[in-house]
């Protein structure tokens, strides 16, 4: 076998590298879904079943995926199909890998468009462009506006494009700059900004005076009171397990490639544990203590979970813009307030993204030998072009399809593989002594069993639970409104179709050239 430096890239620092990680982590889903998946739930009642996933699901799969893309990044890969082929002597373990690299660049496309609806927003609240729609359902209004680009009543459909062509740019450039130039870079800058802007709003979440509708103790006890008869609704684990998927970014092959530039000397006991724990601080502290009591005071309990049953953009969006117009104080006060909220969201998404491109960016480098810059321009332009579907038919559900197959059910079967992979076919054993190399801390031998059965058996029966209780009827489109989206939202699994088949393609070619190249060396 010949090893090659893989890309030849390194992580700077150790805080970089926790850094990176905790911005690939903490995103959206920390400050926006959260939240919504919470209220939804029975608030309190959806924190049981969400710890226990952490413990169960969130930490043992961390420290698999850290271990992984360890261990592939000795043999000179920095993606999912190299790493499976090195721990499993099969042909078609490196195929199966191809969900490590297709998923999180069908992710990429549509939460990139999300991210720049952020930058939007940040623009929206500075200017107060949005101040004057105080209701719910005016701002809902706007919102749906902003997204449809057939509809020019508020903003032309130009603008919803600029921001988006003007996120991606952003994107493309930093990924352009390299691993420890470009994304640890951006990290460092923007992690320690993003806690700051955090909080700064949870501090004015909390100081903020009661309304004849709510106030923030009522809020607080909303999301920490569990309503014990509730504990046992399937529906409930379902969304939490899927919540902590995620937020963590698991099952999707990200945290192998950021993971693959360490050394075999590098710990990833104590930094994968404390990267997800900062994933959780930032979730449940900061990410808890914002949207939820805000929404609870101005609109109660009630009427939070109302809104947050709109949807996963109505708390965080819709919901907040209305509270900014309602604050105490001069309303520049308010836009400024929106600008904190909003830009905190910008960052956390973007740190996000290119995390989610990395995969990509990573196998075209080390299975064909281009350079860094013209990946990250091939890469941004892809995401353009296939990104413009979602700019036309986001409200045909294409965004929402793509959503549901990849960034919510394809997680958990990637987990489902990967783990089942690292526990018996590569072996727990030979997974722990990985595990421990260079770590700095011992992880707790009870973890040994969990990785081995408790996970994987978790696993199983989630798939199978969501697959017949979600999965089919999410399939078949039978619980759909909108009957006229069908068609579109088949032309969008079509798609994710294509996109697989051609990943397919490329490691085949990835392969026989390096094939090739091994022979030539009479390797
Ligand atoms: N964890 C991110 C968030 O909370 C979203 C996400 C899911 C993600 N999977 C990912 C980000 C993979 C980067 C890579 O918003
Ligand atoms: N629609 C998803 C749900 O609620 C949530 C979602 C998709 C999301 N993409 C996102 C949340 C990006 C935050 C950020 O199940």
């Amino acid at each position: 076998m010949t090893i090659e430096a893989h890309s030849g890239e390194r992580w700077g620092t150790r805080l970089g590298l926790i850094l990176a990680m905790a911005g690939n982590a903490v995103g959206l889903g920390n400050f926006l879904r959260f939240p919504v998946q919470a209220a939804q739930n029975g608030g309190g009642t959806f924190m049981i079943p969400y710890f226990i996933s952490f413990l169960l699901l969130g930490i043992p799969l961390m420290w698999v995926e850290w271990g992984i893309g360890r261990y592939g990044g000795r043999y000179g890969y920095g993606t999912v199909p190299g790493m499976f082929d090195s721990m499993w002597k099969n042909k078609i373990a490196k195929y199966i890998g191809v969900i490590g690299i297709v998923m999180p660049l069908v992710v990429f496309i549509y939460y990139t468009y999300a991210v720049s609806w952020m930058a939007a927003f940040s623009f929206f609240s500075v200017v107060g462009d949005y101040f004057g729609q105080t209701t719910v359902d005016q701002m809902r209004g706007y919102l749906v506006d902003y997204q449809n680009i057939f509809d020019s009543a508020i903003h032309p459909g130009w603008v919803t494009l600029l921001f988006f062509i003007a996120t991606l740019g952003f994107v493309t450039w930093i990924l352009s700059r390299g691993l420890s130039g470009g994304i640890e870079k951006l990290a460092l800058i923007g992690l320690p900004v993003l806690f700051v802007f955090a909080f700064i709003l949870m501090i004015r979440v909390l100081t903020l005076p009661p309304t004849p509708l709510g106030s923030v103790s009522e809020g607080l006890n909303f999301i920490w009171n569990p309503e014990w008869g509730k504990v046992l609704d399937a529906k409930v684990w379902l969304a939490a397990a899927g919540q902590m998927f995620f937020t963590l970014s698991l099952g999707m092959g990200t945290i192998h490639c950021y993971a693959s530039f360490l050394t075999e000397k590098d710990d990833v006991a104590l930094t994968g544990l404390a990267t997800g724990a900062t994933n959780e601080f930032a979730e449940i502290v900061l990410g808890g203590t914002v949207a939820i009591p805000a929404a609870v005071v101005f609109f109660g309990v009630e009427g939070a979970t109302a809104i947050a049953n709109g949807g996963t953009y109505d708390l965080g969006i819709v919901a907040m813009s209305v509270v900014f117009q309602e604050l105490p104080g001069p309303a520049f006060w308010g836009q400024l307030t929106g600008f904190f909220w909003f830009a905190l969201l910008f960052i956390a998404g973007i740190t996000s993204s290119v995390a989610l491109a990395s995969p990509a960016m990573a196998f075209m480098q080390e299975g064909f030998g281009f350079k860094r810059r013209s990946v990250a321009v091939g890469v941004g332009l892809v995401a353009l072009m296939i990104g413009m579907l979602h700019v036309l038919l986001y409200t045909k559900g294409w965004y929402a399809e793509w959503d549901y197959w990849a960034g919510t059910f394809g997680l958990v079967i990637f987990a489902t593989i990967e783990i089942i992979i690292f526990s018996f076919i590569f072996g727990v054993d030979r997974g722990w002594k990985e595990l421990h190399n260079g770590a700095d801390i011992r992880i707790p031998t009870v973890y040994r069993v969990v990785i081995k059965w408790i996970t994987p058996a978790f696993l199983l029966i989630l798939l199978g639970w969501w697959t017949v209780t979600a999965a089919v009827p999410q399939l078949l489109m039978t619980n759909l409104t909108d009957q006229s989206q069908v068609m579109w939202r088949w032309g969008a699994r079509l798609m994710i179709v294509a996109m697989l088949a051609v990943g397919l393609w490329l490691i085949k070619l990835a392969w026989d050239r390096r094939d090739a190249a091994n022979l030539q060396r009479g390797g």
